[in-house]
């Protein structure tokens, strides 16, 4: 599903070049639930970028999907985000004057989905993430559980074989978080989605089949997970 061969990004500042991501290689198949870790700063978020193709990297190459992403132009790489991938992040990103069905519906609109197949597909959606009832509701009237289950909605609405969370239940109580887990484990196990999951949190990281560890750009280990496959 992922091959990232030699990766490396490098940041030109002012005081010098700056290296957040050097020689990285990860290889992730189809079906796994990875956790990203490693200490701030280390090129956690820069590399999940990288995967979604909202950053490119400096050198070295990148297949996600079956798509090579370095040397991809601009309108190309916004397809592929669009249509491959969905993204989750810590602060949910969610637009606030939209009501949650057009939150989950934006990608769907922009590939200029039919209407009445969209109405029915966030229909599915909100069902999916337990948020019947709330979707004319905005943003701000949702507790934080219910954002970031609202933005995993509007992640799965392409249908993407690969889901990138940057430290989805950061923002979380323990409840929450384990909520936001659950599904995207079942989401994992069921649909055959794969997850590739930046955490801080080790527990949150027991989610996961393996383990990749970064530091200083670096991938430092990568350990396989007892009862992997087994949840
Ligand atoms: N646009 C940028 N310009 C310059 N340096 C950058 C840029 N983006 C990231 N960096 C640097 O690259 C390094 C890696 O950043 P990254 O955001 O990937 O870290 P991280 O592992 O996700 O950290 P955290 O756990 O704090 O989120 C950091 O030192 C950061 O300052
Ligand atoms: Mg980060």
């Amino acid at each position: 599903m992922i091959t990232v061969e030699k990766v490396s990004k490098v940041y030109a500042l002012e005081a010098g070049d700056f290296t957040a991501l050097r020689d990285a290689d990860v290889a992730i198949r189809k079906g796994e639930f990875i956790a990203i870790m490693g200490p701030s700063g280390s090129g956690k978020s820069t590399l999940l970028q990288i995967l979604g193709g909202l950053d490119l990297p400096t050198s070295g190459s990148v297949v996600v999907d079956g798509v090579r992403l370095e040397g991809l132009g601009e309108k190309e790489r916004t397809l592929f985000r669009r249509t491959r991938v969905g993204f989750v992040f810590q602060n949910y990103q969610l637009l606030p004057m939209m009501t949650v069905s057009e939150n989950i519906a934006l990608a769907l609109a922009a590939n200029r989905t039919p209407k009445a197949d969209i109405e029915r597909i966030v229909d599915r959606l909100i069902r999916e993430v337990n948020l019947e009832g709330k979707a004319s509701s905005f943003p701000s009237q949702l507790s934080g559980g219910q954002q970031q289950r609202v933005a995993v909605a509007r992640a799965l609405a392409m249908k993407p074989a690969l889901i990138l969370a940057d430290e989805p239940t950061g923002n979380l109580d323990r409840k929450n978080g384990e909520d936001i887990l659950r599904l995207l484990s079942r989401l994992n196990k069921e649909e055959g989605i794969t997850v590739v999951m930046v955490t801080h949190d080790p527990h949150a990281a027991k989610t996961a089949d393996r383990i990749i560890t970064l530091r200083d750009g670096a991938v430092v280990e990568d350990a396989v997970l007892e009862g992997a496959g087994s949840k």
